[in-house]
């Protein structure tokens, strides 16, 4: 009788982690830039340990290097070091220890304060700037070039968390970091050293569920959300933390208000800072 166990291809390995052995779909291509962002997982704990000279230069060279709507650019980021800084700004993001602990922490900015000195320079005003749209584009620029800078960290063996509690308190961001009437600080980014092993990939959702083809497409839904539950009640379980469903995690986050810890006042927020939401 042959007792040997079947040898499972490092894609196969890397698609389980990501959904399940149940769940995971058939291999297709794959090499080793895919390899990496199949191993993805968010860190919240840093050693203090310094980031090899030029490594931030590197992450924003990999940012820029992100496609940016009609080339406008409009985002920046700030990069911050000072431990001062880090902590008022850990205040900011309900007291998460990490910012105060990794190297380098960054504030990616929605920048179109910019292109409106750009205007300005050159005598003219721009129509444009009072609309939603242009905060979205924005916004959408500088997720772009923020997911870019990871993935390049996470090539150099660094870790990465992002950090949207920056929102929970957008002018003490912009106060703190000097930003213009323009520039909006959508999340912070922890990059350093993992301390420890590191975190256990967070699977997700099965294929069928986010990828419809064609049309839109919702039979069997609910069934593989109820797999899912499963998948991440367990996951959550072995990182020792409350066991909970995706189910009630969507539902405490997205359920009532107080979840938001301020950031229902956004759109006040924005008009403050020089975006209209036209
Ligand atoms: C825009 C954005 C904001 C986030 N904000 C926080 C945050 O404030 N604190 C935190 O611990 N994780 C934060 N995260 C990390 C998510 O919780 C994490 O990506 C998600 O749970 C999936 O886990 P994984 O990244 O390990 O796969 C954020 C992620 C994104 C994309």
């Amino acid at each position: 009788m042959d007792i040997s166990i079947p040898s499972v291809s490092p894609a196969a390995e890397a698609l389980a982690l990501r959904y399940g052995v149940a769940a995971s779909p058939a291999v297709g291509p794959w090499n080793d830039h895919i390899a990496l962002l199949l191993s993805h997982r968010s860190v919240r704990a840093y050693r203090p340990d310094a980031l090899p000279h030029g490594t931030l230069e590197t992450l924003v060279a990999a940012a820029q290097s992100a496609a940016t709507s009609s080339n406008l650019q409009a985002w920046s980021v700030i990069a911050v070091t000072e431990p001062g800084k880090k902590a008022a700004l850990a205040v900011v993001a309900a007291n998460q220890k990490h910012i105060e602990q990794c190297p380098l922490f960054l504030i990616w900015v929605a920048d179109i304060s910019r292109n409106q000195r750009l205007a300005a320079d050159s005598g003219v005003e721009l129509a444009t700037i009072p609309y939603q749209e242009t905060f979205l584009v924005a916004a959408i620029d500088a997720a772009l070039a923020a997911q870019n800078a990871t993935v390049a960290a996470e090539s150099l063996g660094l870790s990465c968390v992002y950090i949207g509690a920056l929102r929970n308190n957008p002018s003490e961001v912009a106060r703190i970091a000097g930003l213009p009437q323009g520039a909006f600080g959508l999340f912070g980014m922890c990059v350093g050293y993992a301390a420890g092993s590191g975190s256990e990939v967070k699977p997700r959702l099965p294929q069928d569920v986010v990828l419809h083809r064609e049309v839109y497409d919702t039979t069997g839904e609910a069934a593989r959300r109820t797999a899912y539950d499963g998948l991440m009640a367990d996951f959550s379980a072995r990182q020792e933390m409350a066991a909970s469903t995706w189910t009630s995690r969507v539902i405490g986050r997205m359920g009532k208000l107080t979840a938001m810890a301020g950031r229902d006042k956004m759109v006040a927020a924005l008009h403050a800072m020089g975006f209209g939401l036209k």
